[in-house]
């Protein structure tokens, strides 16, 4: 699936639409250069899944934990400072899917420590106000989850 968005704001509600489909256990990677719009998808992302911290980018700790009013996280990674997989497999991601899901910028730097199943989303600058986005599903229950996206944005399946 692929989305022209037309500035930020198109970009968090696209984000907010799938947020609300978020599970325990869902890996979101988000592909793209700086400024592509990874951080502003998420802040749409965590907003959907209902929680009730503004997303920012994690600059200070490698890992942004989101909250919601039931105790469920939403777990945030930036994986640009991180040297490769090995780095990551010590963060133990597993132990944090257990109780939430993630979304992952920077994702192709640390692949090997990603669960193989996931929702992939490419991201590039167009212009100043425009990003390309195109949606990778790998695995079923990321196929169901575009599809129900796609029905959303598209209005099709
Ligand atoms: N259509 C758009 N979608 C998303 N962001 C947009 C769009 N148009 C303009 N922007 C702007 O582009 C910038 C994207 O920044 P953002 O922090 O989301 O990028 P990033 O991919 O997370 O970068 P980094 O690699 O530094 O973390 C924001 O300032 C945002 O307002
Ligand atoms: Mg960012």
């Amino acid at each position: 699936m692929e989305f022209i968005s037309r500035g930020a704001e198109q970009t968090r509600r696209l984000g907010m639409r799938m947020g609300t489909l978020l599970q325990s256990g869902d890996m979101i990677c988000l592909v793209g250069d700086l400024g592509s719009g990874k951080t502003t998808l998420v802040q749409g992302l965590a907003a959907g899944w209902g929680s009730l911290d503004n997303a920012t980018s994690p600059s200070f700790v490698l890992v942004n934990v989101y909250r919601r009013p039931d105790g469920c996280k939403f777990y945030h990674l930036d994986a640009y400072r991180l040297s490769g997989a090995r780095e990551a497999e010590d963060l133990d991601l597993d132990a944090m899917l257990d109780t939430g899901p993630m979304v992952v910028e920077w994702a192709e730097r640390i692949q090997d420590a990603l669960p193989e199943d996931n929702l992939r989303v490419n991201l590039s600058w167009m212009d100043e106000d425009q990003r390309d986005l195109v949606f990778v599903a790998r695995g079923e229950r990321y196929q169901k989850m575009l599809s129900l996206v796609r029905k959303q944005v598209f209005g099709v399946t």
